[in-house]
């Protein structure tokens, strides 16, 4: 079950040509389990059909403040209490100013007058309009109300402008609503999370690594970051993007991870080591390409180090370090092996991978079967989860920690 599993999200279209983008956005809240109920404006209308939104939503979609097949129901109180979040995208600089002067002259305006839950605002408009000081001093307003605002995009616009004020993409609107719907429990942590395999190269094409693609160390960064934290992300060569709102560090090699992981320490509460580092690398890495036949068929290593085993002894040294996460991606005997780690690198936690089952698990897979294994000797067996799901449940037993 995710955080978005049977929650209630009204979604509010204001009058922008980007009102045909938020079409998608539904279909992607109902993929993942949110049940969602669309409000237009009168311009919104203009630019998207209703019945597209209604067919998209599964939900009948509401545009005037008085219900003609209900009278008896008074559609703005109940639609904003019947709602676990108000979603307003695209948000047009008119809603935007009739949100900040508390106006109620239309069923969206007046919703949200009459909603206590929480409110995103994804604006989107010309560039001009959105940088103009009037809208600028109305976002301030609502920001000070306590509406979250998601930031435009910077870019092309419809109308050949180019510029910030276009409607920003699902996944920092996604990210947005998960961190409404998060618990807030790792506020006051600053999250240190390695990613993503290394390479150590022999020659400048070639190089040793393995087939980690960052998707479980990125999965806890988007999620630490729901949950509240202050994150940092060191990541190896990945194809993926770090998630809104965290600092990403790019790095190739083990000793380059190494470096940053150190640089970071001083500020850091807690760390995690979900990169899958080579143990070795190229004794002489060559200047230019071997040339076939001309190498000998061995390639001479030296062990790289040990980033967490390091950390692991440091801590022993030192009452006040950071809680240590460490990975043990095994392909048999996985736990006394998870466990041996526990204890060899001096962790708090261990989070023990069982690679060689099924394809659902491990390197590359959207979804992972992970157990934990804590300080205390605690242990939890977390069942096939996506990889998203699986970091909240590595984040609860970080907070049980924490905890004491
Ligand atoms: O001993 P092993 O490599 O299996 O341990 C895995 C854990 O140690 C992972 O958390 C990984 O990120 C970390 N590690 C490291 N530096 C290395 C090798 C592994 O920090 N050189």
């Amino acid at each position: 079950m995710s955080l978005l599993t049977d929650k209630k999200i009204l979604l509010g279209i204001t009058g922008s040509i980007a009102a045909y983008k938020v079409a998608d956005w539904v279909r992607a809240l109902r993929r993942e389990g949110c049940q969602v109920t669309v409000v237009m404006t009168e311009a919104a209308c203009r630019f998207i059909s209703p019945l597209t939104m209604a067919a998209l939503s599964g939900n009948p979609v509401h545009t005037g403040m008085f219900s003609a097949e209900a009278p008896e129901t008074i559609p703005h109180i109940s639609l904003a209490k019947e709602h676990d979040l108000l979603l307003i995208a695209p948000a047009s600089a008119q809603t935007i100013a009739r949100l900040a002067h508390g106006l109620a002259d239309n069923l969206l305006a007046t919703i949200a007058l009459a909603s206590s839950g929480p409110i995103l605002v994804c604006p989107a408009m010309n560039s001009v309009m959105f940088q103009h000081p009037a809208t600028q001093a109305n976002l301030a307003i609502i920001r000070s109300y306590g509406y979250q605002v998601i930031e435009p995009d910077c870019g092309k616009m419809a109308c050949g402008d180019e510029g910030p004020g276009r409607l920003t993409e699902w996944e920092n609107a996604r990210q947005a609503i998960l961190t409404a719907f998060a618990p807030q429990d790792l506020a006051d942590e600053q999250v240190l999370i390695t990613a993503g395999p290394t390479r150590e190269s022999f020659d400048p094409v070639r190089f040793l690594s393995n087939p980690s693609t960052g998707k479980m160390g990125y999965a806890l960064a988007a999620t630490a970051r729901q949950r509240g934290a202050t994150v940092t992300l060191i990541s190896g060569p990945t194809g993926l993007t770090a998630p809104p709102g965290v600092r990403c560090i790019h790095v190739t090699t083990a000793v380059e991870m190494q470096a940053q992981v150190m640089a970071c320490l001083e500020a850091t509460t807690i760390v995690v080591k979900a990169a899958a580092v080579s143990d070795y690398r190229p004794a002489e890495p060559q200047p230019h390409k071997v040339k076939k036949g001309e190498a000998a068929l061995s390639l001479p290593l030296v062990a790289n180090p040990d980033i967490l085993k390091e950390l692991g002894k440091r801590k022993r040294d030192s009452a006040k370090f950071p809680l240590l996460i460490g990975f043990a991606a095994e392909s048999r005997d996985h736990l006394t092996e998870g466990a041996r780690k526990l204890q060899e690198k001096n962790l708090d936690l261990i989070v023990v991978n069982d690679i060689g089952g099924t394809e659902e698990t491990g390197f590359g897979a959207d979804t992972n079967r992970v157990t934990l294994l804590d300080r205390n000797g605690a242990q939890e067996d977390v069942p096939l989860l996506s990889k998203e799901e699986t970091a909240h449940r590595i984040w609860d037993a970080v907070a049980r920690l924490i905890d004491g």
